[in-house]
């Protein structure tokens, strides 16, 4: 039963994803990203990235879908799907760049927030944050 949730769980994040895909603003890459951040108490923050003329302004999917949540208030999170490609290609495996990796390790736990990378058919890869960025420097080290 608690596998069966999480399977439904994880089908609703990657099409959530796939759904602010749709709003990807990306005139200059026309290479669309959706992503799907999972609060701990089950609520769902998306984003799309957001491109710029000059560039170096742009901000990927996942760094949106995170602000957003964490402008509301929210910052505790348990998985993030992410689905990408160019507009009008089916998807392929997008995995999140280095500086989205480390806003995630701002705010996620390394060993268990799991980063969920989606093709078409719910293709799925899985990987914990520490496996993405091993090592990191995080807030811990403030402490
Ligand atoms: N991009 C993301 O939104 N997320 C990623 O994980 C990789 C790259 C965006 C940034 C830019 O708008 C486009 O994809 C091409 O790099």
């Amino acid at each position: 039963m608690q596998e069966f949730y999480a399977q439904k769980k994880q089908k609703e994040l990657i099409d959530a994803a796939r759904t602010a895909r749709g709003k990807s603003y990306s005139p200059y890459s026309h290479f669309q990203v959706g992503a799907a951040i999972l609060t701990k108490d089950g609520k769902i923050f998306t984003g799309c990235n957001i491109e710029s003329s000059s560039f170096s302004p742009t901000n990927c999917a996942e760094r949106t879908a995170v602000f957003k949540a964490v402008s509301e208030g929210i910052r505790e999170f348990t998985a993030i799907a992410i689905v990408g490609a160019f507009e009008n290609r089916p998807l392929t495996f997008v995995a999140p760049c280095g500086v989205c990796r480390q806003v995630l390790r701002e705010f996620c736990d390394p060993d268990t927030f799991q980063i969920l990378l989606a093709q078409e058919d719910y293709l799925t890869r899985s990987y914990s944050l520490e496996e993405l960025l091993p090592e990191g420097f995080g807030p811990e080290n403030f402490a």
